[in-house]
Parts: structure tokens; C-alpha cells; sequence
């Protein structure tokens, strides 16, 4: 048997760069109360939005990708050709195949990078940055690229009153590589699938749209969900899984600097901060306010925002916690870059 050469991962993984892409068009409640009778004040007290970005016929899944990666990969200090792998999460792009990531990977100039997409709906971002340290220790690859990416108003029915407020369009981009010190943790991750049900699209999308259209034709089914077990879920079950990522990393609560979970609902942020006892001096990720929930794209995008702001500064100990559809979870505590 012969020996197989031994694969040259570096020893440690960090995100080196961070960037994003909101679509040009502000919606606020205004905009959706009409269609599913409700109120700026209802919605503004059950989930914290304001606004929502929703994407123009330009903003297409691909387009917000390379414009939120340019900016990751400028700030990394890289070049497009250094990026060795490209992984886009993603629940809205409408083709299964091929892989959107391979277009991206192509569009941004990169050597052929590996490109492929994952599904793990509003978890997503989260499950790339785990994969993407553990391929540049693994040794698979040196530069990955993560995206997270939503064009959601694609399947979003706006007569929906559990939905249509909620979900919106955007992205944002991570560039991991090898670095002197650990800067990205052992995820903690998982799924519950006996409550596959909770969010998810509708299977009965014949019976909704009363023809044989099938996604292609222009029909998609659109995401529905019920949103108080969700609520009940991610305010509770996720601190604890929050308080496990701190402590695979070695992290205690006075360490951490900034807490960024998904920006799934305001009260849900602020529910999981006090089962979580968040000391009063971490800085919590508030984008959903005027970016509403996109889903895979609202931690890099909230990540942005606050390194825009000065709300994290390079160094800072962030941890990252996202969760939604399927149900699928995943947390790790990060290095701001
Ligand atoms: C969606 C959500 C805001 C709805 O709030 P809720 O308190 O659970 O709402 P309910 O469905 O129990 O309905 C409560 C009342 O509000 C009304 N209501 C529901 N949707 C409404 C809307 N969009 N506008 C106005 N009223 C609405 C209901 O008719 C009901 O009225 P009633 O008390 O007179 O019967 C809430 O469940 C939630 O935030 N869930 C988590 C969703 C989430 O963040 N998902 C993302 C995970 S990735």
C-alpha cells in the first residue's frame, strides 16, 4: 500500500474580510400593510421593522454576490484569483442546478475556483464559515470565499400576514484563510427535524395558483410559516446553544465583545440576550430594524454594519448564532478581521 501524501492545511483559520451588498429599493411598512391589513405599529412592535430592503429586477442573486465579494476580497487584502473555493448559502436562488456559486466564482475572475451552494435556509452563513475553516486547516483549500444571499421576494406571497413583513433581499460576503492565531471556533451546529414543518415552502402550490404551473413558469412556491413555535424556539433553545459556542471556543460572557445572531425578529434578539445574561457592555447586531430578515445574508450584512459603525472593531471576540428553516442551527465565536 502506498503512503499518501499528507494533506498542507494551515494550522489556523480566521475571517479576513467582510462585505456586503444592500439592494437600492427602501420598503417600509407603508409599502406592506395594505396587502395583509395590518399597521406600521403592529409590526414595528412584534418583530422591530421598520424597513425592508427588497431587490430591483437588476438585484439578482448573482449580481448582490460579486458586489458584497469584491468588497470582502478587497478587504482581505486578496485577489480574486486567490480565492480557491466559493460556497454560497442561499434558499433563493430558483435553480437547483447548476450550483449559482460556480457563476459567481467565474463572474468575480477567480482560477476555477471550487464553487458549489448550500442549503441550510436562514443557518446557512453560519454552516459556510464552520466549512470553510475546517477546508483551509483540512488543507482543500486557501482562500474560501462564503456568501450568504437572498433574493426572498422571489418566493415571498405579500398577502401572507405571517411572512410578508418579514423576509427581504440582500448579501454579504466572508473571505476565510490561514492565520497565525485561531480566529474561528469550533462550530456548534445541529438540526431538529421533527419540527421540519415550522417554516418552510408550500408543497400545495398547485392547489394555490389553481393550474399545472410549475417553478420555471414563473409560479414559485412561496415560504410560509408558523411563526410562534418558531419564536418559542429560537428565543429559548438558541441561547443555550449560544452559550456552548462560548464555551468551545474557551470564552466567557466577559470576553465576548459583540453578539450577532440572526436577524430574525427583534424580540427574539432581545429575548435571547437576557436568557443568554449578556453582559451589558456586548454590542448587539440591531440591522433588522431597516434591513428586515434575509435569512442567510443577515449575519454578514448585521457583521457590516456594525464594522461600518464602529460598533466592532478588528480584534473584537464576536459570537455568531444563526437559525431558521428545517430546523437547522449553528454558532461559533469569530475575530472581528
Ligand atoms: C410572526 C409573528 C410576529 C406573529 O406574532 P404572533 O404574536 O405570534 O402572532 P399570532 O399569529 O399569534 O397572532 C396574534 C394576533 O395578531 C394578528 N396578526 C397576525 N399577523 C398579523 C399581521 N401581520 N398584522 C396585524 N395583525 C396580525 C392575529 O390575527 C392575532 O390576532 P387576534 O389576537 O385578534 O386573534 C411572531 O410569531 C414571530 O415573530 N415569530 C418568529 C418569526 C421569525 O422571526 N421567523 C424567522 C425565523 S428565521
Amino acid at each position: 500500500m502506498s503512503a499518501l501524501a499528507p494533506a498542507p492545511g494551515a494550522t489556523h483559520a480566521a475571517v479576513l474580510g467582510i462585505g456586503a451588498y444592500r439592494p437600492e429599493r427602501l420598503v417600509p411598512n407603508s409599502e406592506v400593510v395594505d396587502a395583509i391589513d395590518s399597521s406600521d405599529e403592529w409590526i414595528q412592535q412584534r418583530s422591530g421593522i421598520r424597513t425592508r430592503r427588497w431587490a430591483g429586477p437588476e438585484e439578482s442573486v448573482q449580481m448582490m454576490s460579486v458586489a458584497a465579494s469584491r468588497i470582502a476580497i478587497e478587504r482581505a487584502g486578496l485577489d480574486a484569483r486567490q480565492i480557491d473555493c466559493v460556497i454560497v448559502a442561499t434558499v433563493s436562488h430558483l435553480l437547483q442546478t447548476p450550483a449559482v456559486a460556480t457563476a459567481i466564482a467565474h463572474e468575480l475572475g477567480t482560477e476555477q475556483a471550487a464553487a458549489f451552494d448550500i442549503s441550510a435556509a436562514c443557518a446557512g452563513f453560519c454552516h459556510g464559515i464552520a466549512m470553510a475553516s475546517d477546508l483551509v486547516r483540512g488543507g482543500s483549500a486557501r482562500y474560501v470565499l462564503v456568501i450568504g444571499v437572498e433574493r426572498l421576494t422571489d418566493i415571498l406571497d405579500l398577502t401572507d400576514r405571517g411572512t410578508a413583513f418579514i423576509f427581504a433581499d440582500g448579501a454579504g460576503a466572508a473571505v476565510v484563510g490561514p492565520s497565525d492565531t485561531p480566529g474561528i471556533a469550533p462550530v456548534v451546529w445541529g438540526s431538529d427535524g421533527e419540527q421540519f414543518d415550522l417554516i418552510r415552502q408550500r408543497e400545495d402550490w398547485r392547489d394555490v395558483v389553481g393550474s399545472d404551473d410549475r417553478p420555471g413558469s414563473g409560479v414559485m412556491p412561496h415560504l410560509v410559516m408558523q411563526g410562534n413555535p418558531v419564536f418559542r424556539w429560537a428565543s429559548f433553545a438558541m441561547a443555550k446553544i449560544g452559550q456552548q459556542a462560548l464555551d468551545r471556543a474557551g470564552v466567557s460572557l466577559d470576553d465576548l465583545d459583540v453578539f450577532v445572531p440572526h436577524q430574525a425578529n427583534m424580540r427574539i434578539i432581545d429575548a435571547m440576550a437576557r436568557s443568554m445574561k449578556l453582559p451589558e457592555h456586548v454590542r448587539i447586531a440591531r440591522d433588522i430594524a431597516d434591513q428586515g430578515n434575509t435569512s442567510a445574508a443577515s449575519i454578514p450584512l448585521a457583521l457590516d454594519r456594525m464594522i461600518e459603525e464602529g460598533e466592532a472593531r478588528s480584534g473584537d471576540t464576536a459570537l455568531l448564532i444563526a437559525f431558521g428553516a428545517g430546523l437547522a442551527y449553528a454558532a461559533q465565536v469569530i475575530t472581528i478581521p
